[in-house]
């Protein structure tokens, strides 16, 4: 059973998202934190350097671990999400690079990147609390609908609609690379809580979908319908199509 929050707009679904978040900090020092990029999350971002900026929050023990990233992708390209973790978070705050994980685009071999990333999971896990945003299509992460779950950190092909969707952050369609590092299912299921964002009328049918529909690789984030501890913060558009 999903814990279903609705929230008025964007701005309040960021505030109680970032509570979550503060909430683990402030209960565990050195929390493992697993975190998305996106837009869904970028309010949430916002209100966590807020807080750390009024001294309610500090990061100097905090330890995150990103979803994914695209192929290809220096960190210092603007449109790789390291860059984006340090655009709308890592700047900001007292955190340690160090302590921050987000798989490496420029790896020369993806078997091995991608086994880099499951031992780096298994030995700083399991993550306190998982960040989640939802594609249209219902992927999460990188994990786009497929015939199975995959499990383990994986190089995926983006599907033309995620190319599509993503397009808006680049100069040209062509420039979106088509494959990413994405971390399994797996760890996000393990996670101790898993918070999603969604917002705006365009995510309604994927959300009844993921809250009422069958449980499905075809939808990836159908799966945590089986998770203990989730929170799924949807503003009103949203949830305009869920009774
Ligand atoms: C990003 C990620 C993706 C996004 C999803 C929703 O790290 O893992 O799964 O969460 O594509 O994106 P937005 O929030 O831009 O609608």
């Amino acid at each position: 059973m999903m814990n279903i929050i609705k929230t008025k707009n964007y701005n309040e679904a960021s505030r109680i998202a970032a509570g979550y978040f503060a909430r683990a900090i402030q209960q565990k020092a050195d929390a493992l934190l697993g975190l998305a990029t996106g837009d869904s999350p970028i309010g949430m971002y916002k209100e966590l350097i807020r807080m750390h900026q009024e001294d309610l929050l500090h990061f100097d023990q905090v330890r995150t671990i990103n979803l994914d990233e695209y192929k290809g992708l220096s960190p210092q390209n603007e449109q790789s999400y390291r860059y984006f973790m340090n655009q709308h978070l890592f700047q900001y705050v007292d955190i340690r690079e160090s302590n921050t994980y987000v798989p490496d685009g420029l790896a020369a071999d993806d078997m091995q990147e991608c086994a880099r990333y499951d031992t780096l999971l298994d030995k700083l896990g399991p993550i306190d609390v998982q960040l989640l945003g939802v594609g249209h299509n219902g992927h999460i992460g990188f994990n786009e609908p497929n015939d199975i779950f995959m499990k383990h950190t994986n190089c995926v092909d983006l599907t033309p609609s995620t190319i599509q969707a993503n397009a808006r952050m680049f100069h040209d369609a062509k420039e979106v690379p088509t494959q990413a590092y994405t971390m399994g299912i797996l760890p996000i299921m393990m996670a101790k809580q898993v918070v999603i964002i969604v917002c705006g009328s365009a995510k309604a049918s994927i959300v009844k979908a993921i809250i009422d529909g069958a449980i499905t690789p075809a939808i990836p984030a159908s799966i945590l319908q089986c998770h203990q501890n989730v929170i799924l913060i949807a503003d009103e558009e949203a949830l305009s199509l869920t009774k």
